[in-house]
Order: C-alpha cells, then sequence, then structure tokens
C-alpha cells in the first residue's frame, strides 16, 4: 500500500514547497496530513484538488503515519520526531537537530543515497547550502580527489522562514516609498542591504552557526572527514535562491575540459556557462526549479599549480535546498 504522510510545519516556506513537490512529482500515498502550530489550525490547503484541514501538532499526530517530513525548526524537531519514528514513520527531518547524529543519516540522494539504508526512524535533510554545494562537489571529486574548499555565500531571505521573506518584500517596499520599516525578524536592514549570516559568531573559532554546519555537514555527506572547508555565509536581499562562489582545490592539477564533462554528466547539475553572453548563474534563474545551476568554471589564478578551479553556483533554497532534497529522499525508500 501507498504510505500515509504527514508534514510538520504544512504552513511554513519549505512546508508549502513539500506540498507542491509531492503534487508535481506525483509521490504515491494513500493519505496526507497536514500539521502546524495550534495558531493554523482550522487554515486549509489544497492538494491535488482537495482541500484538507490544517491540523495542530500534538503526540497523537502521527497514529497510522508511515511517512512523515518536518520542517518546524529544530525545537519541534527535538521533541516530535522521536514520538512520530516510535509511532513506526519513518522521519525526513529538514532541522539542524540530528543531523550530526551518528546514529542518523545525512543524505544528499545525488552523493549518498546508500547512507539511506541505515537508518532507524530518522533520516536527516542537509542544511540548505551543504546541499545547494555538494552537488556539484561530488561529482568533482569522483573526478580527482578534493583537498580543500573555499567558499563565500550569498544566501536567501527563505533561509529564514516565511516570515523573512515577507520582511524583505514589505522593507523594500517602504524603501522605495521612504518609509521607515522597523525589523521584526532580521535583526539589520535588508533592503538594499546585505549581512553576516544572523546565526551567532562562535568566539572560540570566529565562524558563524550556518558557516559551521556547512563545513561539517560536507564533511559528512561526502564521507571526507579531513576536508579542509573555509566558509563566509552571507545574506543578500534575494527571495529563495542561494548562490555560492566557490574555490575548489584538487590533489592534482585538473583540466577545465574533465571538469565541464564532470559536471554536465551530473544529476541534479545544469552548466549556465555562456561565456559570450555574460550569463551565469543566477538566483531569479535556479528559482523555482530543482536543478543546481553552475558556472564561471575557470582556474583560480593565484594558484599557478592548476589544481584550483573557481565556480560559480545557484540553487532554490526552498527545492533543491529543503523540500525537493527531503522528498528525494522519501521517494528512494518506497517500496
Ligand atoms: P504556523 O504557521 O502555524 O506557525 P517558517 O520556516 O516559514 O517560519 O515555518 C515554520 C513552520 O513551523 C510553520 O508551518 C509553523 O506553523 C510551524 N511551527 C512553528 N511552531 C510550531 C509549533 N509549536 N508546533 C507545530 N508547528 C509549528
Amino acid at each position: 500500500a501507498n504510505p500515509a504522510v504527514a508534514i510538520v510545519g504544512a504552513t511554513g516556506a519549505v512546508g508549502v514547497e513539500l506540498l507542491a513537490c509531492l503534487e508535481d512529482r506525483g509521490f504515491p500515498l494513500s493519505s496526507l496530513r497536514l500539521l502546524a502550530s495550534p495558531r493554523s489550525a482550522g487554515k486549509t490547503a489544497v492538494f491535488r484538488d482537495r482541500t484538507l484541514a490544517i491540523e495542530a501538532l500534538g503526540e497523537n499526530s502521527f497514529a497510522g503515519i508511515d511517512l512523515a517530513l518536518f520542517s518546524a525548526g529544530s525545537g519541534i524537531s527535538r521533541q516530535y520526531a522521536p514520538i512520530a519514528a516510535a509511532a513506526g514513520a519513518v522521519v525526513v527531518d529538514n532541522s539542524s537537530a540530528f543531523r550530526m547524529d551518528d546514529a542518523v543519516p545525512l543524505v544528499v540522494p545525488e552523493v549518498n543515497q546508500a547512507a539511506s539504508e541505515g537508518h532507524r526512524g530518522i533520516i536527516a535533510n542537509p542544511n540548505c547550502v551543504a546541499i545547494i554545494a555538494a552537488v556539484p562537489l561530488w561529482p568533482l571529486h569522483r573526478l580527482s580527489p578534493i583537498a580543500r574548499v573555499i567558499a563565500s555565500t550569498y544566501q536567501a531571505a527563505s533561509g529564514a522562514g516565511a516570515a523573512a521573506m515577507e520582511e524583505l518584500r514589505a522593507s523594500t517596499a517602504a524603501y522605495l516609498e521612504g518609509r521607515h520599516y522597523a525589523n521584526t525578524v532580521l535583526a539589520h536592514p535588508y533592503a538594499f542591504n546585505l549581512f553576516s549570516h544572523d546565526t551567532a559568531v562562535d568566539p572560540a573559532t570566529g565562524s558563524n552557526g550556518e558557516e559551521a554546519k556547512v563545513m561539517q555537514e560536507l564533511r559528512k555527506i561526502m564521507a571526507l572527514p579531513d576536508l579542509r572547508v573555509g566558509i563566509t555565509c552571507v545574506r543578500v536581499p534575494v527571495l529563495r535562491a542561494h548562490s555560492i562562489a566557490m574555490t575548489v582545490e584538487f590533489e592534482r592539477p585538473v583540466g577545465l575540459d574533465e571538469v565541464r564533462a564532470a559536471l554536465s554528466a551530473a544529476p541534479g547539475v545544469r552548466l549556465v556557462d555562456d561565456v559570450a553572453g555574460n550569463h551565469f548563474p543566477m538566483p531569479r534563474e535556479a528559482s523555482g526549479q530543482g536543478d543546481v545551476l553552475v558556472g564561471r568554471i575557470r582556474h583560480d589564478a593565484s594558484d599557478p599549480s592548476g589544481r584550483s578551479v573557481m565556480l560559480f553556483v545557484a540553487g532554490d533554497q526552498l527545492l533543491k535546498g529543503a523540500a525537493l532534497n527531503a522528498v528525494q529522499i522519501a521517494e528512494r525508500l518506497l517500496p
């Protein structure tokens, strides 16, 4: 029989996309239960031409559920994912709660699908930047071992949730009209601005929480515990796609033709590298579709050894960075 599915956080930025991915991909399910906070109880959402009621999440929400897709923050996942798993559901969790737990697989299907097989009821969906970076890094590592990655991100509002997307829209409108806008979601003015990622900086390392997640999650996903990663994460006034400038240092010199060939053949990657047209990955083009766009492929001029290659990447934070990756994990659990 097809699985009975629940979405926890169905009203959120990612939750809405989970619903859309299940519908668009024709995910075979026998029933769908939409869960959110008590504030949303009584609201409705449409799935396959049927109106479904949104229910308040509770301890009894998982009776009869086979697959639970969680995207309501770490606190909710910590509290309810074990309850869902104990009730017999497989949980695919979009929060950071269990990602670095040794007993929990952290999966990007194009990279480490096999890791899912060892799950004990919970599979973690990685951080959005880690997913969008891993999709092109993995075929490059298969081409030739990677020693080091240096990256800077250009991260969209969606990573901070639906309310942050609304703050970007509202504060941009206010700025254009010359009105004062008082932030309620992010700590800094967002319109026509950018700022270091809103997670706290660890004084011991100098890295913020987002940077730490990406570094450790990339090592776990790619099973490269010694991979050296340096990263700066920045929030930019873009709605829903993250971009990343990456310098990839290989252990040996690599040719750009072999890099391009490896990326063109890679699942989940689309080359957007039109040098004559100056057309490269852009967040607007990455939005609303599932591929990670890759371009600006060139040698790093500061490394004459030919071992370092620079790339510019863009991927939809809500789709491949979150909902789509979770649904792809779930599809591979189907009998
Ligand atoms: P709600 O809309 O009822 O607040 P986002 O990442 O876009 O901010 O979305 C967060 C999601 O998590 C929303 O669906 C939100 O539901 C849900 N959520 C927040 N707090 C709770 C809670 N205490 N119990 C269940 N769902 C919650």
